[in-house]
């Protein structure tokens, strides 16, 4: 019998952010999220668990990765091996179409695609809720991408209480994500370490949790009703909001570089032009707008005049993870 499986998840985009946990260790995050889920980035991961290895092997791209990263992918064996009873080592081989560390969220399709990956080759059958429970302890947002289109992470009590589930959505299948690469190199300060240190040291960070989870139950209805207006609203306020989290943190920290003020400036310029689009920003320099396909090219026309064909990406709705038990080797 062969230990092995391929999955491949896609990134999500959060329209609610979360950031800031309320427990580290159990990963619980201190507010519930809502996301869409994309279809132009991804990560394929392929796990082989082989009984006689003495260690795991873990390689992103092609290359071994080592350090932090490659014992953040080991410790999250750990736990499907204790889910499973076994002490097998596992060969892990990444492809991230999506750039690492660059607030594209490359941590949420490269743990949900680990977690679909690993429970199946080591002989688990989980269903998409243990799924969500299990991503979301290799990094939060990665619970969410699980799911195809919106989905929403509950923030929880407990461990069993804190998972992403799709959301209903109406009248929103020509909504658009236009992605602005304004750099796509690795970010010097993580998530994890960019949220921790805005829980701990930012006074700002209080008020955050008090309106996140009554924006959360906003952008929730804004869905199910497509709402666009809203929608977009909610989602610029959220990531405004985060992001002074960062910049009141001690000490201060911004993701944002000169392209994306200017990507920001353009898009409120096209909106008061009559043209609707809404940013959003994670922890990263690079900017989505979020549009409808009616008002995409325009939207192209006018940033392709500041930012390269390659630097736009045009990103839809995306779908929920997918197992294969059959080898699939490079992307
Ligand atoms: P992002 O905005 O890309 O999610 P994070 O700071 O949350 O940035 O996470 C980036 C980290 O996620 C990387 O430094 C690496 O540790 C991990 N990561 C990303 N992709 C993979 C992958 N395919 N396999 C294993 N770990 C990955
Ligand atoms: C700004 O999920 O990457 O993208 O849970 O520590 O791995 P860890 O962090 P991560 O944080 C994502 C933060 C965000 C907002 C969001 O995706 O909701
Ligand atoms: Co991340």
């Amino acid at each position: 019998m062969s230990h092995q499986a391929t999955a491949i998840a896609h990134s999500n985009i959060a329209l609610i952010k979360y950031w800031g946990k309320r427990d580290e260790a159990r990963m619980l995050p201190m507010n519930g999220s809502l996301s869409l889920t994309l279809d132009a980035f991804y990560t394929r991961t392929r796990v082989r668990f082989f009984p006689e290895l003495g260690e795991d092997h873990v390689r992103l791209d092609g290359r071994a990765l080592e350090g932090e990263a490659a014992r953040k992918v080991s410790r999250f064996l750990d736990r499907v091996r204790a889910l499973k009873g076994h002490e097998w080592r596992a060969e892990v081989d990444s492809y991230n179409q999506v750039p690492t560390g660059a607030g594209l969220a490359s941590s949420a399709s490269a743990f949900a695609a680990l977690a679909g990956a690993a429970s199946r080759a080591i002989g688990l059958e989980l269903s998409p809720r243990e799924l969500s429970i299990l991503a979301r302890k290799g990094s939060g947002s990665a619970c969410r991408s699980i799911f195809a289109g919106f989905a929403l992470w509950q923030a929880g009590t407990d461990d069993q209480s804190s998972y992403a589930r799709p959301v209903p959505a109406s009248n929103l299948d020509d909504l658009v994500m236009l992605v602005v690469v304004v750099n796509a190199g690795h970010k010097g300060l993580s998530s994890r370490e960019g949220m921790r240190r805005t829980v701990a040291t930012s006074p700002f960070y209080p008020a955050w949790v008090e309106h996140a989870e009554r924006d959360l139950e906003r952008m929730r209805i804004a869905v199910l009703e497509g709402d666009f207006t809203r929608i977009g609203t909610l989602a610029e306020s959220s990531a405004m909001r985060m992001h002074a989290t960062m910049l009141s943190a001690a000490p201060p920290f911004c993701y944002w570089e000169a392209g994306s003020l200017l990507a920001m400036n353009l898009v409120r310029q096209l909106r008061d032009e009559g043209h609707e689009c809404y940013f959003t920003m994670d922890a990263g320099p690079n900017v989505k707008i979020i549009a409808r396909e009616a008002t995409l090219p325009r939207l192209r026309a006018a940033l392709g005049e500041h930012f390269g064909e390659e630097a736009l990406i045009t990103a839809r709705p995306g779908p929920g993870l997918r197992i294969e038990d059959a080898e699939a080797p490079e992307c």
